[in-house]
């Protein structure tokens, strides 16, 4: 299984693009807004039935089994600097001991943006992770 978070104007569209009749994808996020708009768009998708999209909090959510991948577009960066040693444990205790974390940081394409956003976060992760 896959978990995004997702944004009220991105809509899911990563989560339906990722699920399969081999793959469920879950698609979490604080806003009911965000998830409504995106049951919407994926009740008319062919993988409809591998979506589930849930409205919880990232940081006290109980999923029934861990994940294989979660894929995090934006979210840790958009999170307080002092939330991230708390996202990391999450994110481990939410991935399968062999599981995978992919993320994509603030797709900014000036130097200032990537010195913030990209760079500086890789090696926060690196720290993280080794915890
Ligand atoms: C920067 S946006 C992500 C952007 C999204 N991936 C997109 O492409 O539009 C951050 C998202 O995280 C959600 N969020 C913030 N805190 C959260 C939490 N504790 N649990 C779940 N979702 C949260 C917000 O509602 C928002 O939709």
């Amino acid at each position: 299984m896959l978990a995004w978070i997702m944004h009220e104007n991105q809509q899911g569209y990563d989560v339906i693009a990722m699920a399969s009749s081999e793959r469920n994808v879950v698609g979490l996020d604080l806003s009911e807004a965000a998830i409504a708009k995106a049951k919407k768009l994926a009740a008319s998708s062919a993988n409809a039935n591998s979506t589930t999209f849930i409205v919880d909090n990232f940081f006290t959510w109980q999923p029934n089994e861990p994940f294989d991948l979660i894929f995090d577009y934006t979210f840790f960066c958009a999170i307080d600097l002092k939330t991230r040693p708390t996202w990391a444990s999450r994110m481990a205790e939410l991935l399968k001991p062999d599981g995978e974390l992919l993320i994509l940081m603030f797709p900014g394409n000036s130097l200032r943006n990537l010195e913030r956003f990209s760079r500086g976060n890789f090696v926060h992760f690196s720290l993280y992770l080794r915890v």
